[in-house]
């Protein structure tokens, strides 16, 4: 089998959500126009009158892990956050992520040959994903979770407390950008999820390059593009404050691919927003 094939039939029962043909349609042709072009003011009132949990951590600190927390949630309290994300693509889409990383990594723990299997998070928050993996891996495998925002690590203790693996998991509290300095530790993998979305290209080069230095070869990477796809994005930054640069799983794979890493594997969700991308330290 094929490193493609090999990964595929990793996610190939991986629940997803999906929307329709109608919805989509139904989104493209009326709701995405009135979130984009509606004026921004208005929006920003109607979504503080509704108390907005979305809005608020989105204007406190736009793209932080509360706001993926609410999305990944699925059933806020507010009404308004109930729409944006249960019927928003990008929530749907983050969702989708979760599910689909969740289980890459758990099969490329499970893949290692030796126990503890170290984990190296990058831009982590809470760590929803790495403690979906660690609880389903067959692997006794430990993570250290890094963050500039060491107030995501509270409840990122309370989350991994209630799936069991409170014991695995390390927080620290850094710039990513500095990953040279929190090696202490050879990771044999390492995730970087919803955070090249907020590095410029020679930051990402940079801390691949970091951590290459100390990766065994062969060792996995696992990171993701984002597209435009969930059609929202003048919304998001005119509403939420939101800027992410989107780049295409190509644009990826050679900018890692220039730091030490192949034989990359993209993997998409089925709305087509996020591809999640497995690369592997060159020899
Ligand atoms: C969108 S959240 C993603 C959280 C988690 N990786 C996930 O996918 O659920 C981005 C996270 O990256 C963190 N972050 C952003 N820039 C960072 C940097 N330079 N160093 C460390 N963390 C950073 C933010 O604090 C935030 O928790």
């Amino acid at each position: 089998m094929s490193s493609q094939q090999t990964v595929e039939s990793w996610a190939a029962d991986v629940e997803f959500e999906r929307i329709g043909r109608f919805r989509r349609a139904v989104k493209c042709a009326v709701l995405h126009p009135l979130a984009n072009y509606a004026p921004a003011g208005l929006w920003r009132a109607l979504l503080r009158l509704c108390r907005s949990e979305l809005a608020a951590s989105n204007w406190a600190d736009p793209g932080g892990w509360r706001s993926m927390v609410i999305s990944y949630d699925g059933r806020p309290k507010q009404i308004a956050d109930r729409v944006l994300v249960g019927a928003g693509s990008m929530a749907t889409a983050l969702r989708n992520r979760r599910r689909l990383a969740a289980r890459l990594l758990t099969r490329l723990i499970d893949e290692a040959g030796h126990e503890p299997v170290n984990v190296l998070c990058l831009g982590a928050g809470p760590g929803t994903i790495i403690t979906d993996a660690l609880a389903a891996t067959r692997r006794k495998a430990c993570a250290t979770l890094v963050d500039l925002n060491s107030d995501a690590f509270e409840y990122g203790r309370t989350v991994a407390a209630a799936k069991g693996v409170a014991d695995r998991v390390r927080f620290v509290e850094g710039d990513v950008c500095h990953v040279h300095r929190m090696l202490d530790l050879p990771p044999d993998v390492v995730k970087m999820l919803g955070i090249c979305e907020y590095l410029q290209d020679e930051q990402i080069e940079l801390i691949g390059r970091a951590v290459a230095a100390v990766m065994p070869p062969g060792r996995p990477i696992v990171f993701n593009s984002l597209s435009r796809a969930h059609g929202t994005d003048r919304f998001f930054r005119r509403v939420f404050g939101l800027h992410m640069i989107y780049r295409s799983p190509q644009q990826l794979q050679a900018l890692l691919g220039r730091a030490g890493y192949g034989d990359f594997v993209a993997v998409a969700e089925p709305l087509g927003v996020y591809h999640v991308i497995v690369g592997r330290r060159r020899p």
